[in-house]
C-alpha cells in the first residue's frame, strides 16, 4: 500500500480525458495534475521542444513525491517517453503503448487507423508499437490538427463544422478494411460519436486514456502500491496559464467539477538553461 499521489501531466487540459478514466477506475487515489496551458499545443512542435517541455512538466510533479507519473499527452508520450524514463527514477506510464496493445487485441487481423496530432503521427510511435506486437497488421495514420481547437471551442459532435471536418479527414479511410481506430490524442474522445459516425459501426474505437488507466492499475497492483479501496481520493490541478479557462473547459472532460486549480508561474516549472539542454 502506498498513499503517495499519482502525477499526471499534459500540454493543457486534454489530459483530463485520461484522468476521467483514472478517477472512475481508482477513486481511492490522490491525483496531482500539471497542465502546461501556457505552452499548449505540443502537437505542432518539434521533438526537442516537446522533450524539454515534457521533462519540465514531469519534474514539476516530483515535488509532490508521486509514486508514478502518467504522460497523459499523446504527443509527449510519442516523442519523449524514452527521455522521461531515462530522466526519472520512478515508473512512467505512457498512453501510446496501452493504446497500441488494445488496437492489436481488437483488430482481429484487420487494419488499424491511428488518429493524432501532426507531431504524434510524424513520430510513427503508434505504428512502431503495433509492429512490435503484430508486424502483419496494416496501420494507416491520419493527422487531424483541427480536432483540438474544435474541442477547445466547445463544439460538439452535432456541430456542422465538426461533422464536415471529421468527414474531410477520415472519409478516405472507409473501404480500407479498418477494424480499429485509435483516438491517439487527449481531445479526440470528445468527438468520438462524430468519428464513429464517419468510420461506420464495424470499427472499434480505442480511447488511449481508458487503456492507460488500466495500465496504471496493473503497474500499481504489481508493485503493491494501490491505495486501499474505500479511501477517498482527491484531485489537485496546477496550470501554467489561465486557471479560470482550465476550470471552465476542463469540466467537460470529467464527471466532476474541478475544485482545486492553481496557477504556477514560469519559475515554478521552467528549468535552468543547463537542465533545459538535457533533452536535446
Ligand atoms: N495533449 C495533446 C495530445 O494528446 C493534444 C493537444 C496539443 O497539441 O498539445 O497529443
Amino acid at each position: 500500500m502506498n498513499t503517495q499521489p499519482i502525477g499526471v501531466f499534459d500540454s493543457g487540459l486534454g489530459g483530463l480525458s485520461v484522468v476521467c478514466h483514472l478517477r472512475r477506475l481508482l477513486p481511492q487515489e490522490r491525483i496531482v495534475y500539471f497542465g502546461d496551458t501556457a505552452r499548449v499545443p505540443y502537437g505542432i512542435k518539434s521533438r526537442p521542444t516537446v522533450v524539454n517541455f515534457a521533462l519540465e512538466a514531469a519534474r514539476f510533479l516530483l515535488q509532490f513525491e508521486p509514486k508514478l507519473i502518467v504522460a497523459a499527452c499523446n504527443t509527449a508520450s510519442a516523442l519523449a517517453i524514452d527521455d522521461l524514463r531515462r530522466g526519472l527514477s520512478l515508473p512512467v506510464v505512457d498512453v501510446v503503448e496501452p493504446g497500441a496493445q488494445a488496437a492489436v487485441r481488437l483488430a482481429g487481423g484487420g487494419g488499424v487507423a491511428i488518429l493524432g496530432t501532426e507531431a504524434t503521427i510524424a513520430s510513427c510511435s503508434y505504428p512502431a508499437a503495433i509492429r512490435v506486437l503484430a508486424p502483419e497488421l496494416e496501420v494507416i495514420s491520419r493527422a487531424c490538427p483541427l480536432f483540438v481547437p474544435l474541442v477547445e471551442e466547445g463544439r460538439g459532435c452535432d456541430d456542422p463544422i465538426v461533422k464536415l471536418t471529421v468527414e474531410t479527414y477520415l472519409a478516405s479511410l472507409r473501404g480500407r478494411g479498418i477494424r480499429v481506430a485509435v483516438l491517439g490524442c487527449t481531445h479526440y474522445p470528445l468527438l468520438r460519436a462524430a468519428i464513429a459516425a464517419v468510420l461506420g459501426p464495424d470499427v472499434h474505437i480505442v480511447e488511449s486514456g481508458r487503456e492507460t488507466s488500466l495500465a496504471v492499475q496493473r503497474v500499481l497492483t504489481d508493485a503493491g502500491s494501490l491505495c486501499p479501496a474505500g479511501r477517498k481520493g482527491s484531485m489537485r490541478c496546477y496550470v501554467s496559464d489561465n486557471p479560470d479557462r482550465f476550470r471552465g473547459i476542463g469540466s467537460r472532460f470529467l464527471d466532476e467539477q474541478l475544485e482545486h486549480v492553481e496557477f504556477v508561474p514560469p519559475e515554478g516549472y521552467i528549468a535552468s538553461p543547463l537542465v533545459q539542454g538535457e533533452g536535446r
